[in-house]
């Protein structure tokens, strides 16, 4: 795994409780380190607050981040707002494994009434074994961060 930290940061609303406890479940029974940031219940509350917790631990640490909403589309607009974040919503292993491959995503979107937890569960692991390929496409994330003229 590419990052200097080898902890999992995870957050999700209450759309995506239910499948925020599965994974931190199988990741911790994998022997994974993970900080399960928010929500606790399945209390109404509102997405962008678990996306900036989740987004800064993750460019604090260089880690990988998992956000868990009802699409995964709200988590990702929230997330890449944040300068050095990729985040990627995801639905199946192609998006995976190309957007760790080729846009070096550090943060991987889910939606829980979108992805059953078993497929959810097996694009968390291609999303952490999957290595980012760099030559070609260190330039066009590089392009990525370029300021708007
Ligand atoms: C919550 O109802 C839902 O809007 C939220 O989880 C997410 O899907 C937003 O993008």
């Amino acid at each position: 795994m590419s990052g200097k930290s080898t902890t999992i940061f995870i957050g999700s609303d209450h759309a995506g409780f239910a499948l925020k406890t599965a994974i931190v479940a199988d990741l911790q029974a994998k022997g994974l380190t993970v900080e399960d940031m928010g929500t606790h219940s399945l209390e109404s509350c509102d997405y962008p607050e678990a996306a900036h917790k989740v987004c800064e631990a993750v460019l604090a640490n260089d880690a990988r981040g998992i956000l868990i909403c009802g699409t995964g589309i709200g988590m990702s607009i929230a997330a890449n707002r944040h300068k050095g974040i990729r985040a990627a919503t995801c639905t199946h292993e192609f998006h995976v494994r190309a957007t760790r491959a080729h846009n070096n995503a550090n943060v991987l979107c889910l939606g829980e009434r979108v992805t059953a937890a078993g497929l959810a569960m097996d694009l968390v692991k291609l999303f952490m074994e999957t290595p980012y390929e760099g030559g070609r496409h260190a330039r066009r994330v590089a392009l990525i961060e370029k300021p708007f003229e």
